[in-house]
């Protein structure tokens, strides 16, 4: 693994370490709590399928392009659109755009995210018979304490990145990794030999054809952008911290092969795991209408319960780890979410990193703590800047990439790395992808999106 000399910018010191801090910023809530949710709630293999489109055909475009326009410019989402603005004053706007959906996503995130942390204690708790404390950790409506644990992730986010890239973020993320994968593959092995689990096998993957309509597609697509961490910037931040002799398009194939696969173990377990708690007498689904209860709260409604009723320490490791195993796979994540507005203002308002990431972690602490309180708002901020701003920036980066910046450009870049990509058949496939089957897609998803928000 070759060493980089790291400039004050930092860098990534290894391919590896740049890979696994790309593909931990996209492994996180999104996956293990939001893939297996809209696949229960969406009829199944179904949405698999339409979400593995997605995810190929647009996301995989998309993270090729925010890396380039990141290595290229080597700098945050809001100084690389002016780099490449040629003095236009709109394009900066996507980098703007990119830096508040990260401090406004990063705020809901922290009180999900500090949700897996009361967990952890609330099956700690139940295991040694404190059943009042229990209950008070395992509220999810209870204000205070959602603020308290919010609070808590958002410093321990705020430490790692003060840390720097390749101290911080990568060396964290490196560690973290196979842990997290370690940990997914015994809890799966663990819960086949409970009853009930097959039952979600068969879910799982016996696709329902019939949900199909343009509520999944749109969930689809808002998902495979939520979890590939695309459409503010971040992996444009990710992509700044490359060095020239590393292989975008190898890279982001390997990171989105990556986080699809994570999602699609991670559904080996949650769904299995919500059938062995409906055996066990928990009501999942709404006898009448079939539909899932509570998608939100899912994960920590029914999972808790699947542990309390296997019971006994096995019980309690298996809750703890999963807890814990969540959330680290958060930590990942909400990292490269403070990375985005923090490398902005360091970059662009000459602030050190320390004081920049305490600066932009109080504004989302203060936030996340409103959201803490007021639970109910968490869904409006998801219908704003994960289904349609995600969506938004990314149709920006391509309108940008393929119309403004010009493909050539891009592809010059690309070439360091990666040399001859530029005159081969997959950049044709790829600029046919940016400049318009992307584009396109995006836009009508976008365009009913709005439609349905506003009726
Ligand atoms: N991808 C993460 C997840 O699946 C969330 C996330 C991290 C994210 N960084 C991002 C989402 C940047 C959008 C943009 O949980």
């Amino acid at each position: 693994m070759a060493t980089i000399i790291e400039s004050s910018r930092g860098t990534w010191n290894s391919k590896l370490g740049f890979i696994l801090a790309a593909a931990g910023s996209a492994v996180g809530l999104g996956n293990i709590w939001g893939f297996p949710t809209q696949v229960a709630d969406n009829g199944g293999a179904a949405f698999i399928l339409i979400y593995l489109i997605c995810c190929l055909i647009i996301g995989f475009p998309v993270m090729i392009a925010e890396l380039t326009i990141g290595r290229r410019t080597q700098k945050n989402p809001v100084g690389a659109f002016k780099a490449l603005s040629n003095g236009n004053k709109f394009v900066p706007l996507i980098g703007y755009w990119g830096v508040i959906c990260g401090v406004m996503i990063l705020s809901f995130y922290v009180v999900i995210s500090g949700w897996t942390l009361a967990f952890v204690f609330e099956e700690l708790f139940y295991f040694f018979s404190y059943d009042t404390a229990a209950i008070y950790v395992g509220d999810l409506g209870n204000g205070f304490k959602n603020a308290i644990f919010t609070l808590f992730f958002m410093v321990l986010t705020i430490l790692v990145v003060t840390g720097g890239v390749s101290k911080g973020i990568e060396r964290v993320t490196k560690l973290l990794m196979p842990v997290l994968i370690g940990i997914l593959l015994i809890l799966i092995a663990y819960i086949f030999t409970l009853e009930g689990a097959f039952d979600g096998m068969i879910m799982y993957f016996n696709p329902d054809f019939s949900t199909i309509n343009g509520t999944l597609i749109l969930s689809a697509l808002g998902q495979a952008f939520f979890s590939l961490s695309l459409g503010m910037g971040a992996l444009i931040t990710y992509g700044s911290y490359l060095n020239k002799k590393q292989n975008i398009v190898e890279s982001a194939a390997y990171v989105t092969i990556f986080d699809i696969g994570i999602a699609v173990i991670a559904g080996l377990l949650v769904i299995p795991a919500m059938f062995v708690a409906q055996a066990g007498g928990v009501e999942i689904f709404d006898p009448v209408t079939g539909a899932l209860f509570s998608s939100t709260t899912l994960v920590f409604d029914v999972l808790p319960e699947m542990f309390h009723n296997v019971g006994g320490v096995i019980g309690l490791l298996l809750g703890v780890t999963f807890f814990i195993l969540l959330g680290l796979a958060a930590l990942t994540s909400s990292i490269s979410l403070l990375e985005v507005p923090v490398s902005y203002v360091i970059d662009e308002h000459n602030i050190k990193r320390k004081k920049a990431a305490w600066m932009v972690g109080s504004i989302v602490g203060v936030i996340g703590v409103v959201l803490s309180i007021e639970t109910v708002l968490i869904d409006y901020f998801v219908n704003i800047f994960n289904e349609v701003g995600l969506p938004l920036g990314g149709l920006m980066i391509c309108l940008f990439l393929g119309y403004f910046w010009k493909s050539e450009n891009a592809l010059l870049e690309m070439e360091d790395g990666n040399k001859g990509i530029s005159s081969s058949k997959f950049s044709t496939i790829w600029i046919i992808f940016i400049k318009f089957i992307s584009p396109i897609l995006i836009a009508l998803v976008l365009i009913s999106t709005i439609w349905r928000l506003l009726s």
